[in-house]
């Protein structure tokens, strides 16, 4: 245990804490168990990087996730993966009305997609390699040992590849995230919480621990009268005469999201009439920030908690920005995150807080939601991939298409709550904060609504005129894989190395 903040570091999976930047080569294996047994050997001395602030820090890394099959196959009784959310269960791909509301339908469909598609071609296990410049190589030889060999089989390498701190249409990344409350500095109570904060309760992002909610999700808990292999779980914090499985462990989201660079910067260019600073302009509202990271929307004056005041790139909420004059609300990030406090600006006292969490006296569109703001944070770990192709040369008619996108890839301790909300009620949304025939304009689909209304439309407010409109937006963002996984805390992970065979693996011997 790490003494500064009493977190259990030890037994969380690193990349709940760090994201590696400096680990720039990563390798993102999708494998199938092919022999159980060898399976939970291998995991058993399997090298997966903790928490533990090291110093100086690791070289390499390697952490690990399973699918509901993933699990099962290890060997898990049905009645502790019962345990996990229906969502995980059934998966990304697993029902129509999830694929209708995460937008992938039509070109988006899951039997369109590379992998993941549908149950045989869901992987049982994601390992994620990271490595220093010039190191992958041989980490990659050092984790494929023969035991690896024998225990899995694998089914595609995702690919990867490191163009600076960017993701493929050009712009930096990576710059917003929440700061994980470890040390439970921060109040959930309603009452005491009044304004936008970038600080989020452990529980968000880990199993264990109390959510914004100030609850604990559900998650697998084990008696240990009736399992003694449990006796090295932790404890359960909410019912102690309990093991917990899912404690230190958070579900992984995947998806593998392919950007037509060409086609974005050439439908941008067209539409500023091929005047580069208004292309540039365009491009800035439609993702929220500068190419450069820069934020559209002036800072705000009061503190953030978990923003210092001198990270200026991260130092704003749209409470000085209600019209969308800076920064459109459509525009990508004020979508995937609509900050701006738990309560609309000037909500004090007991009463008018309790009528705003009631819903009375609503004055602006988009307060219903930025009220929930706090429940539907993201921690994004993902990377991307594809050569490099910056904006002045994708303009060109001559662009070379390539498979370019982001293996986007987020952690939380509730895959329905963050992702499946933000992608379906923020993102892909036709309305949205009282902006309606819009979706994101860089990843919505631009299907009409079931009323025949378009959602191909893009607004720019502007102070000094009509809103600007560019319409008929393509589609930029295709999705071509996807998944839901489950990253163990590690001694859930020993739990489950220690597992014994099942029925169907002891028929095959
Ligand atoms: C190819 C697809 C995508 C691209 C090109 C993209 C691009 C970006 C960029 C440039 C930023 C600003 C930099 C930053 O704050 O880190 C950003 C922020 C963000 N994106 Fe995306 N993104 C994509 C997909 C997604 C998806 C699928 C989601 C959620 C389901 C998402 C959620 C977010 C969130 C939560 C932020 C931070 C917003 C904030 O806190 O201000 N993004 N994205």
């Amino acid at each position: 245990m790490e003494k500064s903040t009493g977190f259990e570091f030890d037994d969380l999976q690193g990349l709940l804490r760090f994201g590696y930047g400096k680990l720039t080569e990563s390798c993102f294996m999708l494998l199938d168990i092919s022999d159980a047994a060898v399976a939970r050997r291998w995991l058993a001395t399997a090298p997966v990087t903790n928490a533990v602030a090291a110093s100086p820090p690791p070289a390499t890394a390697l952490q690990i996730a399973f699918s509901a099959t993933g699990l099962q196959t290890m060997g898990l009784r049905q009645s502790l993966l019962d345990g996990f959310s229906d969502e995980f269960i059934t998966g990304m791909a697993g029902d129509e009305s999830r694929s209708r509301r995460l937008g992938d339908i039509l070109g988006n469909a899951p039997p369109h997609w590379q992998w993941g598609g549908n149950q045989e071609q869901m992987p049982d296990i994601m390992l994620l390699l990271y490595a220093r410049p010039g190191e992958m190589e041989a980490w990659r030889k050092s984790v494929e040992s023969e035991g690896f060999r024998a225990a899995f089989r694998v089914r595609v390498i995702l690919p990867t590849n490191y163009i600076g701190a960017l993701e493929p249409f050009g712009f930096a990344d990576g710059i917003s995230q929440p700061v994980i409350d470890w040390e439970r500095r921060q109040s959930t109570d309603l009452h005491e919480r009044d304004r936008y904060s970038n600080l989020l309760s452990a529980g968000e992002v880990v199993l264990g621990y109390p959510n914004e909610y100030g609850l604990y999700t559900s998650r697998p808990l084990i008696d240990p009268r009736e399992d003694g292999l449990a006796a090295g779980l932790p404890d359960a914090e909410d019912a102690p005469a309990l093991k917990d499985f899912g404690r230190n462990g958070s579900y992984l989201v995947i998806r593998q999201l392919h950007q037509d660079v060409p086609g974005f910067w050439q439908f941008l260019d067209k539409a500023a009439g091929s005047v580069p600073e208004k292309r540039e302009e365009l491009a800035a509202k439609m993702v929220g920030r500068q190419r450069d990271g820069a934020p559209l929307t002036p800072p705000v004056g009061e503190d953030i908690p978990g923003i210092p005041p001198d990270a200026p790139s991260n130092h704003f909420t749209y409470d000085l920005d209600v019209q969308g004059h800076h920064c459109p609300i459509s525009a990508h990030i004020r979508r995937a995150n609509p900050r701006s406090g738990d309560l609309p600006p000037g909500v004090t006292g007991f009463l008018s807080r309790l009528l705003k969490i009631l819903g009375f006296g609503r004055k602006r569109a988009d307060e219903d939601l930025v009220a929930s703001s706090r429940f539907h944070r993201l921690l994004r770990r993902g990377r991307s991939y594809g050569p490099l192709l910056a904006p002045e040369d994708a303009v060109k008619p001559e662009a070379p298409a390539a498979e370019r996108g982001l293996q986007f890839i987020v952690l939380g301790a509730s895959i329905s709550r963050q992702f499946e909300f933000v992608q379906n009620a923020w993102l892909m949304s036709g309305k949205f904060g009282g902006v309606q025939q819009e979706r994101d304009p860089l990843l919505g689909t631009r299907e009409p609504l079931a009323n025949g209304e378009p959602t191909d439309t893009f607004r720019r407010p502007d102070p000094t005129g009509p809103v600007r409109k560019t319409c008929q937006l393509p589609q930029f963002v295709t999705v071509l894989g996807g998944g839901y996984f489950f990253m163990p805390g590690l001694r859930a992970l020993r739990y489950l190395a220690t597992l014994p065979a099942t029925g169907s693996e002891k028929d095959h011997e």
